[in-house]
């Protein structure tokens, strides 16, 4: 089941990735003729009826995975399966199935592996009573202790965790800016680069104040389609601006927070809902939320901010930011040019290649089980992938590399500490070579 699970993440990623348009421009979007009031209306009359959060509810760092939650979407409980909270990131947000399957894959540092429907706790870690022997060693940790795996520092609206000791409460002073920008700007043309304004300003402010801020190849990755999220997934969608509108009530509605008459922003834990009357994104494939958007988005992001592709980390002292010297760090396979080029192509390959060298190197006392079934999927997939080429192949990266970084170390103890600093150290991919890989 797990296997299938994970083949299942090739799939789609290999699906989306046969409709990478070849130009930006292919992906801009025209939503203007397909709005479909039926379909688009997000219901959210009862048993979807918002009821907020009670302090036993799981919920984390992720706005759109709480707000499923305290919708009932996905369990009110904050801890459900793979395949359920993947399709409702599709049915409610129209986030692409490849991107909320590779989202979920990444999910999963903080999941269950041994259990076979994959379960996921969107915050804090579950309750292991009844977990089976293997899982007391290594209990699944939930998404808001996945720092360095999965949550990472400048986040759009929460803090480091190095600098707060918490990384998933909502800091007002953080969502404020953006909000501002948007009330300032309300084009739908704009809403994509107001955003990234937003998180080269949260990376120079990480940069500038703490001393621990690591942004390594994956989290300088993750901060860019998180904060994308907002403006593609929070839009409003409807007949009159079928585009997507960033309201601003709805993205407070949605982020969970409030504000008083005297201006204070409040935000409380368990409370982000969707608007009762919202639109989310059209159905029809090519208008949900997947690659063939994304990552024209990305490279857009980093050709107007080129701060948000940095890799590296500040030296353990604030403004000491040292680029990783990502050539070297990929054994000469990918350098941050390769990651820019049009359509994107390298940085999904990248993306995928990375995480199946990671996954195994950093997830602790089950990185065996998951090597091998990562060995699996590179076995049953050679067939189906056989006809799509990534340019590169990655077969190892340099972890010991990281090691200069004191914000990367100090997030190790709790995965697996065994990684050597005292020798040349080649973390190698667990497949003989990627799947996405085809010999010519
Ligand atoms: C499988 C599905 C998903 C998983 C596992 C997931 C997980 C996460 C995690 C771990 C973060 C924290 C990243 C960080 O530290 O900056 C995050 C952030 C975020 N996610 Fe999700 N997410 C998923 C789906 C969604 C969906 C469907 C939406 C929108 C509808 C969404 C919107 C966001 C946004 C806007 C942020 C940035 C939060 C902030 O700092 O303000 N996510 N997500
Ligand atoms: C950091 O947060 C954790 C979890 O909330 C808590 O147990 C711990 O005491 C905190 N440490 C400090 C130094 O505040
Ligand atoms: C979303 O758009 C609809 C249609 O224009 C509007 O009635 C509704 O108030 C909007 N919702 C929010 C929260 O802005
Ligand atoms: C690094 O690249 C060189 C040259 O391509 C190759 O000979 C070597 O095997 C690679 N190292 C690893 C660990 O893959
Ligand atoms: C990996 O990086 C470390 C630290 O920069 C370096 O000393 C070592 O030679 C590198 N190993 C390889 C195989 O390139």
């Amino acid at each position: 089941m797990r296997v299938l699970f994970l083949l299942a993440a090739g799939n789609t990623l290999l699906a989306s990735a046969f409709f990478i348009p070849s130009t930006d421009a292919a992906a801009q979007r025209n939503f203007n003729t397909i709005f479909d009031e039926a379909d688009q209306r997000i219901l959210v009359a009862p048993p979807h009826q918002f009821i907020q959060a009670g302090p036993n509810d799981r919920r984390g760092p992720c706005p759109g995975l709480n707000s499923l939650a305290n919708h009932g979407f996905i369990s009110r409980t904050g801890v459900d399966s793979f395949v359920n909270i993947v399709a409702a990131c599709n049915q409610v947000y129209r986030m692409g199935t490849a991107a909320s399957t590779a989202a979920a894959v990444l999910g999963m540092f903080g999941g269950n592996l041994l259990d076979p429907t994959l379960p996921l706790s969107i915050g804090e870690p579950p309750s292991i009573i009844g977990l089976p022997g293997p899982l007391v060693a290594a209990p699944p940790t939930g998404l808001t202790n996945t720092h360095n795996q999965f949550e990472c520092d400048a986040s759009l609206t929460r803090c480091d965790l190095y600098l707060c000791n918490d990384s998933h409460t909502l800091q007002p002073k953080y969502l404020e800016p953006l909000l501002d920008m948007y009330t300032a700007d309300p084009s739908i043309a704009n809403s994509v680069a107001i955003v990234s304004q937003h998180h080269a300003n949260r990376i120079a402010d990480s940069i500038a104040n703490n001393g621990l801020f690591f942004f390594g190849p994956v989290q300088m990755i993750v901060g860019a389609f998180t904060a994308l999220q907002a403006p593609s997934l929070f839009a409003n969608y409807s007949a009159e601006q079928p585009e997507g509108f960033m309201s601003v009530a709805g993205l407070m509605s949605i982020y969970g927070v409030s504000r008083a008459a005297s201006g204070t922003l409040t935000w409380t834990r368990g409370s982000e809902r969707i608007p009762d009357v919202y639109y989310r994104r059209p159905g029809p494939l090519l208008n949900q939320w997947d690659m063939p958007i994304i990552l024209p988005q990305v490279l857009q992001m980093w050709a107007q901010f080129p701060e948000t592709l940095s890799i590296g980390g500040n030296l353990g002292t604030p403004n000491t930011f040292f680029p990783l010297d990502l050539g070297a760090f990929t054994n000469g396979s990918y350098t941050l040019d390769d990651l820019q080029k049009p359509g994107g192509i390298n940085l999904l390959c990248f993306l995928y290649q990375l995480v199946q060298i990671l996954f195994p190197a950093l997830l602790g006392n089950v990185d065996d089980l998951l090597a091998g079934v990562f060995a699996e999927v590179g076995r049953v997939t050679e067939g189906v992938l056989g006809t799509f080429d990534c340019p590169r192949s990655m077969d190892a990266v340099n972890m010991t590399m990281l090691n200069q970084y004191p914000g990367w170390v100090k997030s190790l103890p709790k995965t697996k500490a065994a990684l050597p600093t005292d020798q040349s150290y080649m973390q190698q991919s667990h497949l003989g070579r990627s799947p996405l890989e085809v010999p010519v």
